[in-house]
């Protein structure tokens, strides 16, 4: 469907700093013969900002190498409407990729007000600075945490999601509806994407594999919830970062109605592996991959370093993705196994820790 070129364009990767925003511009200035890119980020401490610092500096190497194409990074908050005017103003950007969030399920119990300032004034935000210096397209992350405790699976974005279980997901599922409002009155073609667990090197350590790893090498015990009978749908980086690249490059039409009015060009997809993993063989995978990576020792005792306990606030049994959309549209289905995807993460973990 690709039929945008976006050869010579500029972008705006809001959450730059971030697991998939990092990886996005990485990919964009490896694929692209040129591309200005554009990264804000307001690298905060949710999680070790070492991390954040250096996925940054790994942009800024390859950034050198490509002297025809842009990377600017700016270090400021979407919550600022001022600054965030003046930069749209100043780049009048082609395309906005809008990852920046406050992330998490379990934090949005503690700390809900991060999740409304980033996810809702944030967004809003991007929306008005979207309507006043008009764009191509506008890409934003959504969750799969929408489908809350969904019954049907696979989960479908036909499926109604007006139950979520968690504020996080609430404010993933406004995006939605705030992007299909801002789609309609002002014909901004907008593609939101619900991502179904990302995981990879360099990733997030609040998610349950990193936390995992960093608890087994200090020989702590990991507690895997709902007795391990919760299922995921793991989604590995590189897949996640290919299904975005071919959506941007494929904005939603605009048409008019019969009444003339436009069509809101508004799309939706999941982009999850459609396959998923139980938390218990996950762990056992992950845990094989670091003893094969020489993060853990040969001998290491797995069976009294894990506990099984029940389900927490916030969390669903399963997340399972309907990807038939996604594979209509652009042929790809992400298909990255799940111990390639830990074998690599066993190995970026090694090397970055020095162990
Ligand atoms: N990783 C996943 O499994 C997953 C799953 C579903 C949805 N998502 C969504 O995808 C997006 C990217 O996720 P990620 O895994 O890269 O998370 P991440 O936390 O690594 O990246 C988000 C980045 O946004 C920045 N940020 C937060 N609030 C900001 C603000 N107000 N202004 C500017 N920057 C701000 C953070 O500093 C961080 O670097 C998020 O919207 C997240 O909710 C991720």
């Amino acid at each position: 469907m690709k039929d945008y070129n976006i050869t010579g364009k500029t972008v705006l990767i809001t959450g730059s700093a971030g697991f998939i925003g990092a990886n996005l511009a990485l990919e964009l200035l490896r694929t692209c013969e040129v591309i200005n890119i554009v990264g804000i980020d307001n690298v905060n401490d949710y999680y070790d900002v070492s991390i954040k610092n250096y996925r940054l500096e790994k942009i800024e190497e390859l950034a050198k190498t490509k002297p025809i194409s842009s990377w600017k990074f700016i270090n400021e908050s979407i919550c600022n409407k001022d600054k965030i005017d003046a930069i749209f103003s100043e780049y009048h950007f082609d395309i906005v990729v809008n990852l920046a969030a406050q992330a998490g399920v379990r934090y949005s119990i503690t700390n809900p007000d991060a999740y409304i300032e980033s996810n809702i004034i944030g967004f809003y935000n991007i929306l008005e600075a979207c309507r006043k210096y008009p764009i191509s397209h506008l890409v934003y992350a959504s969750s799969s945490s929408v489908y809350g405790s969904n019954k049907k699976i696979p989960y479908s974005t036909e499926d109604k999601v007006d139950n979520p279980v968690s504020l996080y997901a609430a404010t993933k599922k406004s995006n939605e509806l705030m992007a299909h409002a801002y789609s309609k009155l002002y014909n901004i073609p907008s593609t939101g994407l619900r991502f179904f667990t990302v995981y990879g090197p360099a990733g997030r350590p609040d998610m349950a594999y990193f936390g995992f790893t960093n608890k087994l090498i200090k020989g702590e015990t990991v507690e895997i919830f709902n007795y391990g009978n919760c299922k995921r749908d793991f989604t590995y980086i590189d897949d996640i970062v290919k299904g975005i690249m071919m959506v941007i490059q494929s904005p939603p039409k605009k048409e008019n109605g019969e009444d003339g009015l436009p069509i809101p060009p508004y799309a939706l997809y999941n982009i999850g592996n459609n396959k998923p993993e139980n938390l218990l063989d996950f762990v056992t995978i992950l845990q094989e991959e670091l003893v094969r990576a020489g993060v853990l020792p040969t001998d290491y005792d797995f069976g009294s370093h894990k506990k099984l306990v029940p389900m927490q606030p916030g969390d669903v049994a399963i997340t399972y993705a309907d990807t038939t959309a996604l594979e209509r549209d652009f042929g790809f289905k992400p298909n990255t196994s799940l111990r390639q995807g830990l074998r690599n993460f066993a190995e970026w973990y090694k090397d970055f820790y020095n162990i």
